[in-house]
């Protein structure tokens, strides 16, 4: 924005006046959320919200896998936690899924091609230690894109960006429990 056009802060005169708004919001009322004051590039976004889906589906699976797979001595707190991650990292893909269509896309759920457009990859992992590295690689995948999202997001879609902010937060909390797993195995990360 011009330095010399911008209104001078408490006048209330950098929001839109209520005429324009009014206006505005019955122009393509078919587009639902997406008014013409969205400033992303929303087949962009809803781009890269579907790298997002296809990385926390592959995460479902790959700790779905590992939760299965546990054995050893330590396994049955260990695949509490896969149990868990896995809850959580699809409600992250619903919760990305449902903002998709809000932003007028579809999510693709398309098993073909899924690997490749997650950001994170499928490794089965042989023993307990091999699977809780491979997840903890797979959230620090997630944690760098997400906050990449999150910087080009900026404020052009708040909505979306806050969303990533809550999802990171929590990938954040899951590669602490798993590097804590691994202390506790005493295997080093
Ligand atoms: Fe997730
Ligand atoms: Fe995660």
């Amino acid at each position: 924005m011009d330095q010399t056009a911008r209104p001078a802060p408490g006048d209330g005169s950098f929001l839109s006046d209520i005429r324009t708004l009014r206006e505005r919001a019955r122009r393509h009322i078919e587009q639902g959320a997406i008014t013409p004051g969205y400033q992303a590039d929303r087949a962009a976004v809803v781009r890269l919200l579907n790298e997002a889906l296809a990385t926390e589906i592959v995460c479902v699976l790959r700790y779905k896998r590992h939760f299965f797979m546990a054995r050893g001595l330590s396994a049955e707190s260990v695949a509490a936690e896969f149990q868990q991650h896995a809850a959580e990292e699809q409600q992250h893909a619903d919760q990305i899924a449902a903002r998709i269509v809000q932003l007028g896309g579809e999510p693709d759920f398309a098993p073909e091609g899924l690997a490749t457009r997650s950001h994170a990859e499928y490794v089965t992992g042989g023993s307990l230690v091999d699977m809780i590295r491979e997840d903890l690689v797979a959230e620090r995948i997630a944690i760098d894109s997400y906050r990449e999202m999150i910087q080009y997001l900026a404020a052009s879609d708040p909505t979306t960006r806050r969303m990533l902010e809550g999802i990171l937060a929590m990938e954040e909390e899951h590669a602490e429990d798993l590097v804590s797993l691994l202390q506790d195995l005493d295997a080093p990360a």
